[in-house]
């Protein structure tokens, strides 16, 4: 495996370098995480979560997928913002999307990809919700981008139709739900302003009241 001695020797200078600037560092975090942050992101390997927002082990709990998708019977997901929100009780949850997602490029092409295609349907049914908007947009990368804004409007949306968040809002926990796009041009963050706050927000289909039972 010597081919990877590069990453060890990596990881290697950056604890070192974390330690010189604060000798205690790994010895503190090590006792318990306090992050404020749950980042909900693509897999993609040009949008690191914790180097964009220059953040430090322990500030970001961090969940990523292909497209950064929220979909309510994955359990990886729902666990994830279950112990961000019940547990480590984060006062934020970002969805960030970034432009020129591959995944959401796969999902608006007829080309088959395997078994991601299954994952890549939820985003054809968006793609479907928003036709008419996406098919009057002439550039293809610019239809893209729009939907990959529209991508993350919908996940802000699916977190906040969970009854992870609503329990939350409930007991009148403060947790807002932001999102967020990258753009992989320039290294920006963008914030969409779509911030939902509580749950009389979301639309009342998916509005759960106390005491209506499971
Ligand atoms: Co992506």
């Amino acid at each position: 495996m010597h081919d990877l001695d590069h990453l060890f020797k990596s990881n290697k200078r950056w604890a070192g370098e974390l330690t010189r600037t604060d000798s205690a560092f790994f010895e503190r975090t090590a006792q318990a995480q306090h992050p404020s942050y749950l980042w909900i992101g693509c897999s993609d390997s040009r949008v690191p979560a914790d180097d964009i927002v220059g953040a430090q082990p322990g500030e970001l709990f961090v969940h990523r997928n292909i497209a950064n998708i929220v979909v309510h019977t994955d359990l990886s997901c729902l666990s994830v913002l279950q112990y961000a929100v019940d547990v480590l009780k984060v006062p934020h949850i970002i969805i960030c999307g970034h432009y020129r997602c591959g995944g959401i490029t796969a999902a608006m092409s007829a080309q088959p990809h395997g078994l991601i295609d299954n994952w890549l349907l939820e985003i054809k049914d968006l793609y479907r919700d928003h036709r008419d908007e996406l098919d009057a947009i002439e550039d293809q990368a610019a239809r893209i981008d729009r939907m990959c804004e529209l991508n993350v409007v919908r996940q802000v949306e699916n977190v906040a139709h969970t009854v992870i968040a609503q329990d939350a809002w409930r007991r009148g926990q403060a947790l807002a739900v932001h999102g967020w796009i990258y753009n992989l041009q320039d290294g920006l963050l963008r914030d969409l302003e779509l911030t939902i706050t509580g749950s009389d927000a979301i639309d009342a289909v998916y509005r759960m009241h106390a005491g209506r039972g499971a």
